[in-house]
């Protein structure tokens, strides 16, 4: 077979094997699954953060046109709690008065139409004993939770070596709340058959949902039935089993009937997370000439009131530079706001700004160039576990980039280069993104008319999983694409990893390798005591695959197609299973490695109407083996068009006095639109990464890291303002 080091480092740019289906509109979301009989179900907010249901009358929504039900916390049954995975779940919905957010659902109405049921949810009367909610950073009533991830690191003695440092620096960082926004609104679609369950959800993690939906139904896993072939966009947003879900669940159980809910816009903006504020704080200490002497590095971020959201900020400073003294904290402090949930990137994407901005500062401080500077502490180790990367190209990246962008043409000076009214300014940040990795599994099925059928209950997000999936499979049995199909958004199929972390493509496709690797066994065994085949015997060492055949390694003549030894031996299909698992860096004696990359950002300002504009990104990534050049660069894109957003136009703006978030429409919450997207190179760089058997280490996050630091560097240098705050608005530049 096919090892990771014959391969090419970056794969064939294939088009997308579900490109027609999406254009031609008959690839389905879950928006676009009905059953007979649904009815639909519509959802009644609070409008107060926190305090309690202090009168509820649903007479009127009730005796409204078409209406089935009305649910609140007075008349829903008690609901079990789903279980805990590397995400908490948000306790289950209507089970007490309590509130403790603005937006948090009291009601959901169901009836026969949309519409009813909309127009229904609109005549529920709540008031509210509401108490002042706790909205700040800094309001003293609110609950710190300190190193609520354990991931909270010290190495050498950072407060130490910080006072004694020939140059500190220190300052101050904050990144606003920032929303997902998938194109899809977010639906559930739910019909039950006695104790059995079938659902159509937005979701990431159709595993994760499934184990859910049992557990707070309290029915059998194995009746519950998850389907989502296209999820229309999810950015961690699918991550985890929201109340609607549930309440789209538990509709359908009340009333009786299938049921759909259809989140509306702003019900988006309540219901589904969002990514944390932040404040940090970080310290540095280093020699005359540019060695890092000791990193400090406190982050504090917002948390809703219950629950959990695994999001460190800080932690990744513990291995972005060869720097012996090192404390790395991370804080979170409750509030009621709306749950804190992963958004692309979730802790590097602000962790990285603080620290890739204080970098840039200590750069000038230095007098030292900031792309010197970064190489001068190029980490060559991990050096919090003391162990080598499975691999980085870092340098590369930076190099590589340095070239592309054109970067020895920067003056040092801010305010140096000018057209017309426009300042101009260059910026860079470094990246690392942290190794996730989750056991999955996945069939592989070779059938006689010589077509192959790999599956996993996993999803594509829209990020190319069916594409490069069967890219894979294809490669792994010797076949050419087009007679290979990849189903996934099912669980039916063998248990999938989630679609987060960046891990899916490494976890996933080590599965497909397990799987393809004990199909091309089953083969060899079908014919082991075959005196007529030339595979006779064979073990899978000795054999490659190719133009749909095994043959021996070296010598393609002696070799049989798997329909050949299908028919030969009277067999319909044959199929395996793979299931991978994460290494054990101490085992392998390897760090595991995430991606790595370098921006380089040219920006545009014109200091007197506050205007900025990016005009230039070079995104120089190593993420180890690349599945497809085309996704993989689409991606990048991706990432960096929210990158952009997170810099300069994203901020979810919570009313200090009530709670209520005052920009739930995307008329009012802006992202990126095309004017705001410039010119973007992608490059990508390394070798295959020696930590897992297909040497990929997952592009999805790495696009949208560094572009805050990165472009608030080039702010400064265009025009000498240090904006230690995101997003980087007119205001803030006036
Ligand atoms: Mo990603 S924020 O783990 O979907």
């Amino acid at each position: 077979m096919t090892t990771v080091e014959q391969a090419r480092l970056v794969g064939e740019g294939v088009d997308r094997v579900d490109g027609p289906l999406k254009v031609t509109g008959a690839a389905r979301y879950p928006n676009d699954f009905g059953f007979p009989e649904l009815a639909h179900a519509a959802l009644v907010r609070s409008t107060v953060a926190a305090g309690r249901i202090s009168r509820l009358d649903t007479r009127a929504a009730q005796d409204s046109p078409g209406v089935l039900a009305v649910i609140t916390h007075r008349n829903a049954p008690t609901l079990g709690r789903a279980p805990d995975t590397f995400l908490s779940a948000p306790p289950p919905p209507l089970q007490d008065d309590r509130i403790l957010h603005y937006g948090q659902y009291v009601a959901v109405v169901v009836a026969g139409t949309a519409e009813e049921a909309t127009a229904a949810a609109r005549r529920v009367e709540a008031e509210y004993e509401s108490t002042e909610p706790v909205l700040d950073l800094h309001d003293p009533r609110a609950e710190v939770l300190t190193d609520p991830f354990e991931t909270d690191s010290s190495r050498g003695d950072a407060e130490a070596a910080l006072a004694s440092a020939e140059v500190t620096f220190e300052a101050t960082y904050t990144t606003a709340a920032n929303t997902n926004n998938p194109l899809g609104l977010f639906t559930t679609v739910a019909a039950w058959d006695g104790d059995a369950l079938t659902v159509h959800d937005s979701t990431q993690w159709p595993g994760g949902l499934r184990a859910a939906l049992a557990r707070v139904f309290g029915v059998p896993e194995s009746g519950v039935r998850v389907l989502v072939p296209f999820v229309g966009g999810g950015f961690g947003a699918g991550l985890r089993v929201w109340p609607h879900v549930i309440l789209a669940a538990l509709a359908a159980r009340t009333v009786d009937r299938p049921v759909k809910l259809v989140l509306t816009r702003p019900e988006m903006f309540t219901g589904i997370g969002h990514r944390t504020a932040t404040e940090q704080r970080v310290r540095i200490g280093a020699t005359r000439d540019g060695r890092l002497v000791a990193l400090g590095h406190e982050s504090t971020s917002t948390l809703q009131m219950e629950g959990d959201n695994f999001e460190p900020c800080a932690s990744g400073t513990a291995y972005a530079y060869a720097c012996p003294n090192v404390a790395t904290r991370d804080r979170q402090v409750r509030l009621n706001v709306t749950w804190c949930n992963s958004m692309r990137a979730p802790g590097e994407a602000q962790g990285n700004f603080a620290l890739e901005s204080a970098m840039d500062e200590l750069s000038y401080e230095l007098g030292i160039d900031p792309l010197e500077l970064r190489l001068r502490n190029y980490a060559e180790i991990h050096p919090q576990l003391g162990l080598p990367w499975s691999s980085k190209a870092l340098r590369e990246c930076y190099e590589v980039g340095a070239e592309r962008f054109g970067w020895s043409r920067r003056p040092p000076e801010p305010g140096s280069m000018r057209e017309g009214d426009w300042l101009i300014g260059y910026g860079l940040a470094g990246v690392s993104f942290f190794w996730f990795q989750k056991p999955c599994q996945a069939t592989a099925t070779l059938r006689a008319d010589g077509t192959a059928l790999v599956r996993s209950a996993v999803t594509d997000i829209g990020t190319g999983t069916y594409t490069v999936m069967t890219q894979l499979s294809a490669e792994l049995l010797g076949l050419d694409l087009p007679r290979v199909t990849f189903e996934l958004g099912d669980t039916e199929l063998p248990p999938g990893v989630v679609a987060g972390g960046s891990g899916l493509t490494a976890g996933l496709g080590s599965a497909i390798h397990a799987a393809c690797r004990n199909l091309v066994q089953a083969f060899l065994d079908t014919v082991r005591d075959d005196p007529t085949s030339p595979l006779a015997g064979c073990a899978a060492g000795e054999v490659s695959v190719g133009r749909g055949r095994i043959h021996r390694t070296g010598s393609p003549e002696y070799g049989e197609s798997y329909t050949d030894i299908l028919a030969a031996h009277g067999l319909p299909e044959l199929s395996a299973r793979g299931a991978s698992a994460p290494n054990d860096p101490q085992e392998l004696g390897l760090a595991p490695a995430g991606a790595f990359g370098a921006r380089f950002v040219e920006v545009r300002v014109d200091p007197e109407l506050g205007l900025l504009r990016v005009a230039r990104v070079v995104s120089v990534i190593d993420a180890g083996r690349i599945l497809n050049e085309k996704t993989a660069t689409s991606q990048i894109i991706g990432g960096t068009v929210g990158g952009i957003g997170m810099a300069m136009f994203e901020d979810t703006i919570t009313d200090p006095g009530s709670g209520r978030i005052a920009n739930a429409t995307f008329g009012d919450y802006l992202i990126p639109v095309n004017a705001d997207v410039p010119d973007m190179q992608v490059v990508f760089v390394g070798r295959p990464d020696r930590f897992n058997p297909i040497g990929v280490k997952g592009v999805g996050e790495i696009g949208l890291v560094g572009m805050g630091a990165a472009i608030a560097n080039a702010v400064h240098h265009a025009t000498g303002r240090r904006i230690r705050s995101l997003p980087i608005t007119i205001d803030r530049l006036l």
